[in-house]
């Protein structure tokens, strides 16, 4: 297994001392942060016809065929110009019913900005509420990409880390009021988690809320895992609690639940007298998502249940898979099997140095892994397993662990 690249991915840390002539000009916020991210580690054996990618958050379904002919209709009927800045009216109205359908409380579309997938969304998000001094407060085990947008727009992260117990991630939100102060902009959570799968029960999705709104604090809420579920069509959503002007944007997203990852789509729910300002800092931004995906898009909100459903069954088998596997290896600790989202994620005995790992792994197995550090200050000691893949590239992958892992 070529190795180069990643044995020479020298960017760990930081985005160096030394940044040259021209990048000493860049604003400090993005100088200081670090290069090297779950694609960058990826880089040079992704090309690797031997190499088993389970790094990502990324399912290897296509998305149904009925979305790309629905992408060219869209084209031949000629949407093909600029659109309005919080998205395509038809596809505001679909995902306010689809949302009003899901949950318990009605979502009308003023409340619904289309986005370039998530992480437009998040950027939005935190360019609206953080600048230079304040700080974000990010629940994790979690993705980093919170935290790395956060610290672009030059606030701090402050980590709360969920407990792991015999029945799973667990949150006390009083380590959420304790990491708060007066400059404390926004709380993060991801419900079902990434990396984890957990769920925060309603109850601790109100004690952030609560918490939030007499802190005078924004709640941001990930729900991209949220149709992604082994045994119910969704998982609890703050929607269900919040009321229309809280201080609350949800962010959600194409890219999971009809597996549609390279559309860039997504979307967020905001107070609906956001929505104006939001319409202003699109058009500062993307000028708007592309029209014809916005229309091709409607095809997944309206016709897409049969393959979410396919999606979730998908990834619930991986999970099955991946865990059967991983509790048979001698050196991986794995808590309570998740019961949602795509992932794994699990402890190695011994194991200080999770980068180093992830690429011991690779070079010796070809298998992709994401490594702990990622995901949070407490997490070296772990690694994260994208399950949504064929169940036979699974079992291959999960097999060929057991040299290193076993
Ligand atoms: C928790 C979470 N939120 C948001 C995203 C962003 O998804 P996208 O930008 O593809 O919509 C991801 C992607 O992995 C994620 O795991």
């Amino acid at each position: 297994m070529a190795s180069s690249t990643l044995a020479s991915a020298d960017a760990h840390a930081s985005a160096g001392d030394d940044p040259g002539p021209a990048l000493a000009g860049a604003r400090e916020a993005i100088r200081r942060a670090a290069l090297e991210n779950i694609s960058s580690l990826a880089k040079g054996e992704a090309d690797d016809p031997r190499t088993i990618p389970l790094w990502f958050g990324e399912s290897d379904l296509r998305p149904p065929a009925f979305l790309g002919e629905a992408m060219t209709r869209a084209i031949d009927a000629g949407h093909v110009f600029y659109t309005r800045q919080n998205g395509v009216p038809e596809l505001r109205q679909a995902l306010a019913t689809y949302l009003t359908g899901l949950g318990t409380t009605p979502i009308a579309a003023d409340r619904i900005t289309v986005t370039a997938g998530g992480m437009n969304a998040l950027m939005l998000t935190l360019q609206l509420v953080a600048q230079v001094g304040d700080n974000v407060v990010v629940i994790d085990p979690v993705w980093p990409n919170c935290g790395g947008i956060a610290g672009l727009v030059g606030a701090e992260v402050r980590s709360v880390r969920m407990t792991p117990t015999a029945q799973g991630w667990r949150l006390d939100p009083a380590k959420v009021a304790a990491a708060m102060d007066g400059r404390t902009r926004a709380v993060f959570f991801a419900s079902p988690g990434n990396p984890t799968g957990a769920m925060l029960p309603a109850e601790t999705q109100a004690a952030l809320l609560e918490l939030c709104r007499a802190r005078g604090a924004w709640l941001i809420a990930d729900e991209v895992y949220h149709r992604l579920v082994f045994g119910a069509d969704c998982a609890p959503s703050i929607l269900d609690i919040a009321k229309d002007e809280d201080r609350l944007v949800v962010i959600n997203s194409f890219s999971k639940t009809w597996a549609m990852t390279g559309w860039r789509l997504g979307w967020m729910v905001h107070p609906p007298s956001v929505g104006p300002t939001l319409a202003m800092m699109v058009q500062y931004t993307t000028s708007g998502v592309t029209t014809f995906l916005q229309h091709a898009a409607l095809a997944a909100v309206e016709e897409g249940e049969g393959f979410v459903a396919r999606v979730r069954a998908y990834c619930k088998e991986g999970m099955g898979i991946a865990c059967d596997a991983l509790e048979g290896l001698a050196k991986v600790r794995l808590g309570p099997r998740p019961t949602a989202g795509m992932y794994a994620f699990f402890e190695v005995e011994g194991m200080t140095d999770s980068r180093a790992t992830c690429l011991e792994v690779l070079r010796r197995t070809g298998v992709g892994l994401a490594p702990g550090y990622f995901f949070g200050p407490g997490s070296e000691g772990f690694l994260r397993v994208c399950v949504a893949r064929s169940p036979t590239v699974l079992a291959e992958a999960m097999s060929r662990l057991e040299t290193v892992l076993g």
